[in-house]
């Protein structure tokens, strides 16, 4: 039933800002991350704030409707693989993913998996980053070139910890540009992602389908 709703109701982008009003409304405020007091956002990385759209690589991969699409839960394949992450200063974030991997034993038979999520983040004083996903927003598809198996958008859900954070301004296609270095929880540095839009690209920071469930409950 959720799930027969969630077209109707968010197929229409046009519609979408006026909907989310009402949902907002509807909705307590859901419980936002807060910055320990006297933390600076990364003291040497203080350049810039975690805001905006991060790309790596060419910038083919980007959050938003772009990448995934939540009223048809379907994706779309950006021209290369690459990853994205988008943040807002008020804690929510958005993250798209496209891993293209050879099968070691037969590099014909590549696998791609593509990730969406978006949710809520915090920052803690030692500059971790710790990403919670909205429960039941978040989508992968897998896809292999080699075999028949379906290719059937499933429900995803992964907290990411990330354990540091650099921001730096440099020169990118001659131009001057933020980019994003963050680690993984195990110290390994991610590719850098640069800034490619800064108020961020990214789809409705609300959880999606708990909003469509409210709506059931309280419309008319
Ligand atoms: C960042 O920190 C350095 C060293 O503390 C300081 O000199 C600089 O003014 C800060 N920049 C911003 C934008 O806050
Ligand atoms: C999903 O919805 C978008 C926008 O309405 C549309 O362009 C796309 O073709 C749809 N995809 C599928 C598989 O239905
Ligand atoms: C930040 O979080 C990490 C991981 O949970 C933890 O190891 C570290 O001690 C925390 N630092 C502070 C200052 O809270």
């Amino acid at each position: 039933m959720t799930l027969l709703l969630v077209p109707t109701l968010l197929s229409s982008l046009l519609l979408l800002p006026t909907l989310l009003l009402t949902l907002i409304a509807l909705t307590p405020v859901p419980a936002q991350a807060q910055l320990p007091t006297g933390t600076n956002i990364g003291q040497q990385n203080n350049v810039t704030s975690l805001r905006g759209t991060w790309s790596s690589g060419s910038g083919n991969v980007v959050t938003g409707l772009q990448f995934f699409n939540p009223a048809n839960n379907t994706f779309t394949y950006p021209t290369t693989a690459g990853m994205s992450y988008s943040f807002t200063d008020d804690f929510h974030w958005e993250q798209a993913l496209y891993i293209y991997q050879p099968k070691a034993d037969n590099p014909y038979c590549v696998t791609a998996q593509l990730i969406w999520q978006h949710g809520t983040y915090s920052i803690n004083g030692s500059n971790f980053i710790s990403l919670q996903p909205f429960k039941g927003d978040g989508m992968q598809q897998i896809a292999s070139r080699c075999t028949k198996t379906s290719q059937s958008v499933q429900p995803y859900n992964q907290p990411e910890l990330m354990s540091g954070f650099e921001i730096h301004l440099d020169t990118h296609y001659g131009q001057s540009a933020y980019y994003l270095k963050m680690y993984g929880f195990d110290g390994t540095p991610k590719p850098l992602m640069w800034k490619v839009y800064d108020p961020p690209q990214m789809l409705p920071t609300v959880q999606l389908k708990e909003q469509v469930r409210r709506i059931l409950l309280f419309s008319p």
